[in-house]
């Protein structure tokens, strides 16, 4: 297991500009293996952004990204994917004609085929982690539905489902509790509190305060790509001047 200062990943001065607009602009950040980080701030903070530098959608312009000591900055995106990082998008990017079924088993990783040794025994493992995922996440009765057809909070889970799939040592999640029902979010943290106790490593994007302050053990502010802060969820929340910008009354 973990210790408590583990730091699974390590992100050290990195910087990334679009043309003219610094996005990613001198940030470290740890994320401390075991725990839940949540990055916070403003809308075009450059949350979103941060986790495609880090999943190897996008390549800094300098700094580095050390995944367990070993730089991961200039790696693929698949060969990030592969050392046991997944994320969730945003806009989900589920494959909407699939089934839910369909959905998790793209990114269940084969390993072995039917006909190699062990190949069987692999099947019969991933349909039993498959029906776990099912039911962890209340899509059992939805398997045969293809994806557009579910409502939006089903979209959600089922995007978590898919995270949950891979088997991921760290899951980075970009607003995966925005616009959930109470129900819905209870079910969330459920989910997030069983990953955790497993031992997985999360970093989570959410703009509900109330949200941040029930679940993060962390927190990353993030603002016009600065990292203005990250701490404990007291001493950054309670800083007036973050307060000032998350609510938009940043001085002249
Ligand atoms: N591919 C891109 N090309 C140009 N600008 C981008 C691109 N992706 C994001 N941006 C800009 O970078 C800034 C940060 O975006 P983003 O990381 O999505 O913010 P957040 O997730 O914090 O809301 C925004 O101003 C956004 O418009
Ligand atoms: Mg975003």
């Amino acid at each position: 297991m973990h210790h408590a200062n583990d730091i699974l990943l390590s992100i050290r001065n990195l910087n990334k500009s679009f043309g003219g607009l610094k996005v990613a602009n001198d940030i470290s950040l740890d994320l401390h293996a075991g725990i839940i980080t949540t990055l916070v701030g403003p809308n075009g903070a450059g949350k979103t952004t941060l986790f495609n530098l880090i999943t190897g959608l996008l390549v800094p312009d300098s700094g580095d990204i050390l995944w367990q000591n070993q730089s991961i900055a200039r790696l693929k995106n698949w060969q990030i994917g592969r050392l046991g990082v997944a994320r969730s998008f945003q806009d989900l990017r589920l494959f909407d004609q699939m089934t839910v079924q369909e959905n998790i088993l793209t990114v269940m990783e084969t390993h072995s085929w039917l006909w190699q040794p062990g190949g069987k025994q692999a099947a019969v493992d991933r349909q039993r982690r498959l029906e776990a995922i099912l039911e962890a996440t209340h899509l059992e009765k939805l398997v045969h539905v293809p994806a557009i057809d579910l409502a939006y909070a089903e979209r959600k889970f089922l995007s978590l489902a898919r995270v949950m799939a891979t088997q991921a040592k760290i899951w980075l999640l970009d607003e995966p509790a925005s616009g959930l029902d109470r129900g819905s979010y209870e079910l969330f943290l459920k989910i997030l509190r069983n990953a955790v106790r497993e031992g997985i490593t999360v970093c989570i994007i959410e703009h509900n305060l109330d949200i941040v302050v029930g679940i993060s053990d962390r927190i990353a502010f993030l603002d016009q790509g600065r990292l203005l802060a990250q701490g404990e969820p007291d001493a950054v929340l309670n800083d007036p001047h973050l307060a000032a910008i998350y609510f938009g009354e940043r001085a002249a």
